[in-house]
C-alpha cells in the first residue's frame, strides 16, 4: 500500500558540495592545494586528464546557483570554505580580504534566499606547502588549521547556520597513507595513524575555540559511515567484522563524538606497534571538546569475512590483515561507481547512532548516486530523465523516515550533489547532480530529479510503497 511519508517540521532539505570540487580557481588569489599539485605532477591519475581549475565555476556563478538551490527546493546547503583561498600564502600568514568578501557575499545571498548555510572547514583540500611540511602529521599544521577555523568563526559566524570541522576525515588517511588515491600517496599505516590522531585533535581544538565565541550555531563533524555486516554469524566472521568496524567506523566516530578511542583498535595498534605519539593533555582536549551535531554520509555498506589467505608478512601493515571483503552474491550495484546499493544500511546506521552515541542530533549529510553518460537519458526537451536517482533517494529516505519514527534524531537530508561537480580522480566521469552541467559552457539544466526534489521539499515528504521497508520495527509490527 502507498502511504504519504511526511517528515518532521522544518526538516532540512538540501545538498552539499565542496570548494575544490565546485568553486574553480576564481580571482581572489589562492594557495596551491594538494589536488592542484598532484594534478600538475601526475595528470594521468585523473579521469580523462581533467583537473579542478574550473570545475562548476561556482565562484563566478554563485548568484545564479543560489537561484538553482531555490528552484530545486533546498532550504539548506553545505559549502566548504577553502583554507587555501582564505590564507593564500601557503595556508598561513595574512588572511585574504578578497576571500572574506567572496564568502560573505555567498553566505548573504543564501540567507536572503531562505537557504540555511552549513559551512564545512576541510574537505580534502590542504594547501600543498602545508602537506609538504608534514600535513596532518605535523602539530604546526594543526595549529595553522585551528587559526584558520577560528578566523572563519569570527568572519562568518553571523551568517552560518551550522559548522563542521571536517568532511570524512578518514578519506585523506585512507587515500593518502593506505590506498594511494590521495596525495601524498604513501603506504604507511603508522604515519596515517599520526595524521588521523592529529586530525581528531584539530577537530577538538577547533570546537574549543568555537565554544569561546558563544555563537548561536552548533559545530560538529561529517563522517562517512557504513554499517559493517559479517558474511555469517560464525565467530571468525564476527571477529573480522568487529575489527573492520573498529578501523573504519569507530576510529573517528568514537573520539569525535564521545571523546574516547575504541579499545579494540587501540589493542591491535599497540600489538603491532602502530600507535601515534600523543600526550595526556591531548586526550583531555579530545574528551572535553566533542561534536554537538553529526553529519552522516552514507553510500554503501561494508561486508566482510574472515581472511581465507595468509598475510604476506613482507607487505606493509594494513587493516586488511584482519579481514577480507565479502562479495555477497545477489547484491545490487551502482556499476558506474562500483558501490553496492543497500538502502537498509542507512536505517541501521541511524539506529546505531541512536543507541550507541546518545542519539546525538544528526542529519544525512551525503547520500547519492553517480552515473556515467547521463546524456543517454535526455528527452526531446533536453532534460535528463534520471528516474534511477529519484528511486534511489526515495528508497533511502523511506528508511530515514522509519528511523525517525523509531526515535532517531535526524534533522534533515542532504543529497550529494546539487549541480554536477568535479569528483577528484574520477573528474566528470560520474554525475551526481539534481542539475546537469555542460562542462564546456558551464550551462546548468534541471534534471527530472531536480523537479522531484522541489516537489518533495514543498510537500515535506512523498508517497511510498511501505511494504518495501524490511528489517525494521514497522515490519515486525505488521
Ligand atoms: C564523498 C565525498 O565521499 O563522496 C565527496 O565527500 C565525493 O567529496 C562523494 O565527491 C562521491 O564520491 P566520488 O569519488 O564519486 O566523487
Amino acid at each position: 500500500m502507498k502511504e504519504l511519508l511526511t517528515f518532521p517540521k522544518d526538516f532540512w532539505w538540501g545538498s552539499a558540495w565542496s570548494a575544490e570540487q565546485a568553486e574553480g580557481r576564481g580571482d581572489t588569489g589562492k594557495a596551491k592545494t594538494v589536488w592542484e599539485h598532484w594534478f600538475e605532477t601526475e595528470p594521468n591519475r585523473f579521469y580523462e586528464g581533467v583537473g579542478s581549475e574550473i570545475t562548476t565555476d561556482h565562484f563566478n556563478r554563485y548568484k545564479e546557483d543560489v537561484q538553482w538551490m531555490k528552484k530545486t527546493g533546498q532550504n539548506s546547503f553545505r559549502i566548504s570554505i577553502s583554507w587555501a583561498r582564505m590564507f593564500p600564502n601557503d595556508g598561513v600568514g595574512e588572511v585574504n580580504q578578497k576571500a572574506i568578501a567572496f564568502y560573505r557575499d555567498l553566505l548573504t545571498e543564501m540567507n536572503e534566499n531562505g537557504i540555511k548555510p552549513f559551512a564545512n572547514l576541510y574537505h580534502f583540500d590542504m594547501p600543498v606547502a602545508l602537506q609538504d611540511a608534514g600535513g596532518w602529521e605535523s602539530r604546526a599544521v594543526v595549529d595553522a588549521y585551528v587559526h584558520f577555523a577560528d578566523t572563519c568563526f569570527k568572519e562568518f559566524g553571523d551568517l552560518v547556520y551550522h559548522w563542521f570541522t571536517f568532511n570524512e576525515p578518514l578519506g585523506p588517511i585512507l587515500g593518502g597513507y593506505l590506498e594511494d588515491f590521495h596525495y601524498p600517496n604513501q603506504i604507511d599505516f603508522k604515519r596515517g595513524a599520526q595524521a588521523g590522531f592529529n586530525t581528531i585533535l584539530a577537530h577538538a581544538l577547533a570546537i574549543k575555540a568555537f565554544k569561546k565565541l558563544n555563537l548561536s550555531s552548533k559545530i560538529g563533524v561529517i563522517l562517512n559511515l557504513s554499517p559493517t555486516y559479517p558474511r555469517s554469524q560464525n565467530e571468525y566472521d564476527l571477529e573480522a567484522a568487529e575489527i573492520c568496524d573498529a578501523f573504519y567506523t569507530r576510529s573517528f566516530l568514537d573520539p569525535m563524538v564521545k571523546g574516547t578511542f575504541p579499545e579494540k583498535l587501540v589493542e591491535i595498534m599497540r600489538e603491532y606497534d602502530q600507535m601515534p605519539e600523543y600526550t595526556e593533555e591531548d586526550l583531555t582536549i579530545i574528551k572535553e571538546n566533542t561534536a554537538q551535531i553529526l553529519g552522516l554520509n552514507y553510500y554503501e555498506p561494508r561486508r566482510v569475512k574472515a581472511r581465507l589467505t595468509a598475510i604476506n608478512e613482507k607487505s606493509p601493515f594494513l587493516p586488511d590483515w584482519f579481514f577480507e571483503p565479502h562479495n555477497m552474491p545477489g547484491k545490487r550495484m551502482n556499476i558506474y561507481r562500483g558501490w553496492e546499493i543497500y538502502e537498509r544500511g542507512i536505517y541501521d546506521l541511524c539506529i546505531d547512532i541512536r543507541d550507541n552515541y546518545g542519539n546525538i542530533e544528526s542529519f544525512i549529510s551525503e547520500n547519492g548516486m553517480g552515473v556515467a553518460n547521463e546524456e543517454r537519458f535526455l528527452n526531446e526537451e533536453g532534460q535528463i530523465q534520471d528516474d534511477y536517482r529519484i528511486q534511489f533517494v526515495k528508497d533511502h529516505l523511506a528508511y530515514v523516515h522509519q528511523a525517525i519514527a523509531e526515535g532517531c534524531d535526524i534533522k534533515g537530508y542532504h543529497l550529494w550533489t546539487f549541480i554536477d561537480c568535479w569528483s577528484w580522480i574520477n573528474a566528470y566521469k560520474n554525475r551526481y547532480g539534481l542539475v546537469s552541467l555542460d562542462v564546456e559552457t558551464g550551462k546548468r539544466t534541471m534534471k527530472k530529479s531536480g523537479e522531484f526534489y522541489k516537489k518533495m521539499s514543498d510537500m515535506n515528504g512523498f508517497e511510498y510503497e511501505t511494504s518495501k521497508l524490511v528489517g525494521t520495527k514497522r515490519e515486525e509490527n505488521n
